[in-house]
């Protein structure tokens, strides 16, 4: 049967049909891709700005879509025990909220914060030692605001960033979209290795660059978990003096304390000058509420506060409302204790867990604070390979890379402790532990040798991955 040919007014039709924009009900049905295709990239190529040929993602937000699976045990992220906030608490905050003061809660806010709110800053920076002037203080969307708007405002494209090795992976994406040189110094157990830092300034002095700024989580770092000496805050500061740097000292985790005596934060060392400060509401009280704050000198607060107009116009109203209201009961303090206690056990169980379902070749950070401890596989295990095995067994982590900018890492991992109860953990790190086990049989089978790892630990700075930790013979097992 010869093919029945379309009158003009329906090929027309259909022309339309093709120039139109789809109805809503057919795109929805257009299954959406996940990536884009070749094609999708090389139409909108050449309008990208050059900088987001830099841009990376964050490994953390990359997994939050694969550890959502509630059969998941996600050793991933950074979550604070949310559930461990009072319901009651939430309702009569809000609720008060709602009867007194609707309107205002509704309303767009001044962009540096009320002030009540930098007051509450005021009294957690206290509880830490610190005295902070409230008009000193710039209210943020969380701390990941305050490091991005630090950038924006300090970093033009190839200045040099100083950071830790490794780093909060969260800081790398932000450095990297404003095309920052980042320059890693090794951590080992007392935090960010002062010496060479000390030698890396001459370096770049040599090439006549400053560096903008040395970027540094000096408690209970994300990621190691490790501490900076009192001895090397102290002599960073000086360093400070002398060269006339900016020191961005990051502290989400400095009231997570579970055993020993605080250090002085970089911020009272500097006195202000030399300190650009970043808090967060995040892990004392609630990721939810995206309240975080910077501290800098008058002049850098001036022009942070430019680029968040910028960028947000103000940090959200109504849950700066929630934080006036709930610090006005006076009891946050007791909210923190009782979460570092729980976190306390559940760091207990997670390094119980390690020493248990690791393999000898392992070693590992020992946090006195935070949320976080670092793991070290041997060297021929790649732990992005091993995340692949893992979440087939359910289970997740942060593999290294993530922590550096220059791929080393490649054999640690992130663990997270806050974020699972103690059972999940023990019960995560078993998978983790048995996928381990199972690289490590494999690697011995095919080199026909079993790596005995009693020769001594590394120099420190050796190997800019594995942190000097306690030596393996030492350790008791179970
Ligand atoms: C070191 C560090 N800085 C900043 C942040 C960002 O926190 P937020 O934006 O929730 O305040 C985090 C979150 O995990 C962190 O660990």
């Amino acid at each position: 049967m010869p093919a029945r040919r379309d009158s003009a007014s329906q090929r027309e039709n259909r022309s339309m049909e093709n120039r139109l924009p789809r109805q809503p009900e057919e795109s929805a049905k257009r299954p959406r891709r996940a990536h884009p295709t070749a094609r999708d990239l090389e139409r909108y190529a050449g309008l990208f700005a050059a900088r987001t040929g830099v841009m990376r993602s964050s490994a953390m937000r990359d997994l939050m879509a694969v550890t959502a699976r509630p059969e998941v045990i996600s050793l991933a992220g950074g979550l604070p025990d949310t559930a461990s906030f009072p319901p009651e608490t939430f309702a009569r905050q809000m609720t008060k909220i709602a009867q007194k003061s609707a309107a205002e809660a509704l309303q767009y806010g001044p962009t540096e914060g009320f002030v009540e709110t930098r007051e509450c800053i005021r009294e957690v920076m206290a509880a830490e030692g610190m005295r902070v002037d409230p008009a000193d203080v710039l209210v943020t969307t969380g701390g990941q605001q305050a490091i991005d708007l630090i950038t924006k405002t300090l970093v033009d494209p190839g200045d040099v960033v100083i950071c830790e090795a490794p780093t909060y992976p969260g800081a790398v994406p932000s450095f990297c979209s404003y095309q920052a040189d980042v320059v890693q110094i090794d951590v080992d157990d007392q935090g960010m290795r002062i010496d060479l830092l000390e030698r890396e300034l001459e370096r770049l002095d040599g090439e006549g660059r400053r560096p903008k700024f040395v970027y540094s989580v000096p408690s209970f770092q994300n990621p190691a978990g490790v501490t900076m000496s009192a001895e090397r805050r102290v002599r960073l500061i000086e360093l400070a003096r002398e060269r006339e740097l900016l020191i961005v000292e990051d502290n989400p985790y400095g009231l997570l304390r579970y055993e020993g005596e605080p250090e002085t934060p970089l911020y009272t060392l500097g006195g202000g000058e030399y300190v650009i400060y970043v808090g967060t509401f995040s892990k004392i009280l609630s990721p939810g509420i995206r309240l975080g704050w910077v501290v800098a000198p008058p002049p850098v607060l001036e022009k942070i506060g430019l680029g968040k107009q910028a960028t947000d116009l103000c940090t959200s109203t109504l849950t700066q409302y929630f934080v006036r209201e709930y610090f006005a009961e006076g009891h946050w303090l007791d909210y923190v204790r009782d979460v570092a206690e729980i976190y306390r056990r559940r760091r207990d169980a997670m390094l119980e867990a390690l020493e248990r379902h690791f393999p000898e070749q392992a070693t590992w950070t020992k946090p006195q604070g935070g949320m976080f401890v670092w793991a070290t596989l041997p060297d021929y295990i790649d732990t992005e390979d091993l995340l692949a095995k893992a979440l087939r067994e359910d289970v997740a982590f942060v593999p290294g890379r993530a922590a550096y900018v220059d791929g080393r890492g490649a054999s640690s991992m992130r663990l997270n402790f806050s974020g699972s109860t103690e059972d999940e953990i023990r019960e995560g790190v078993r998978r983790i532990g048995r996928v381990v086990g199972e690289q490590v049989a494999l690697y011995e089978t095919l080199t026909g040798h079993r790596v005995v790892r009693d020769e001594p630990p590394p120099e420190p700075g050796e190997r800019a991955d594995v942190l000097p930790l306690h030596p393996r013979g030492k350790r008791r097992r179970k």
